[in-house]
């Protein structure tokens, strides 16, 4: 570990608005912000961004960024705690123990930006918006919550609305160019740092909404590869 991701871990931990594995929050994030407003949480949040910036926009929202990397949320932790915002909170954790952080109809919306793509398809299950997240998001997110996914990727694009229709998800918005007409509508506007990436290697940005379905998401079993090895083994034993 560099020196100075270890400068940064140590800062961390004397944030107050940054909560790195913590014990006993599912079900208190309101005494966490000191009200009942709604909690929204940005999934893979790398610096930050979105929820630095859509706490600045609504003070009446609490927003939590997530992501298991600690030196990248330090940047946006340490802007938040500099514009003095109340209501955004930084969790380090596994998006897989999500279910351990937080009730049932703790969440109100869940924003989702530039995850890895996994490119490869024996990597889907690491997508954010694969099966097995959805069934996740869904014990947490209210009924009339939404997922918003902004990507570069269009295998990651397609991968989303694959499973979103075999899910019966309700699209409630669904953008293939969000620069199309010039500037996007906030909070689409706000660029995060591997945005600025994709935007300088001129990628497309897409967006969509989705509403989960009422009925508890199947995660459907591992479609069966036949590897060279084992379809020739079949062919010598037929
Ligand atoms: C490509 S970066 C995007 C960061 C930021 N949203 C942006 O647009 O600049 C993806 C982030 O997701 C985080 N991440 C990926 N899978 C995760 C998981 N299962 N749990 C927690 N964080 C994850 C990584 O640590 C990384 O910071």
């Amino acid at each position: 570990v560099g020196h100075k991701k270890l400068v940064k871990f140590a800062a961390l931990k004397t944030f107050e608005n940054v909560l790195e594995f913590p014990e006993n929050m599912k079900g208190n994030w309101h005494e966490h912000f000191g009200n009942n407003n709604p909690i929204v949480l940005e999934l893979a949040c790398g610096r930050g961004e979105y929820t630095v910036g859509m706490a600045q926009n609504n003070s009446s929202i609490n927003y939590i960024g997530i992501d298991r990397k600690g030196n990248r949320m330090f940047n946006g932790a340490k802007k938040s705690l500099e514009l003095g915002l109340k209501n955004a909170a930084f969790l380090r954790i596994s998006i897989e123990q999500l279910t351990d952080y937080f009730a049932p109809n703790e969440i109100s919306n869940i924003w989702i930006i530039f995850p890895d793509p996994f490119l490869r398809d024996g990597k889907a299950k690491n997508r954010l918006t694969h099966y097995k997240f959805l069934y996740a998001y869904q014990q947490v997110l209210r009924r009339d919550g939404s997922v918003n996914l902004k990507t570069d990727s269009p295998i990651l694009f397609d991968f989303t609305n694959e499973v979103v229709t075999e899910t019966n998800c309700k699209v409630l918005q669904k953008i293939e160019n969000i620069y199309s007409e010039g500037e996007a509508a906030f909070p689409l506007s706000i660029k995060t740092y591997y945005e600025g990436l994709h935007l300088a290697d001129n990628r497309i940005i897409k967006y969509i909404q989705f509403q989960l379905p009422q009925n508890a998401i199947k995660i459907p079993p591992k479609k069966k590869v036949i590897t060279d090895d084992s379809f020739l083994q079949n062919m010598d034993n037929g």
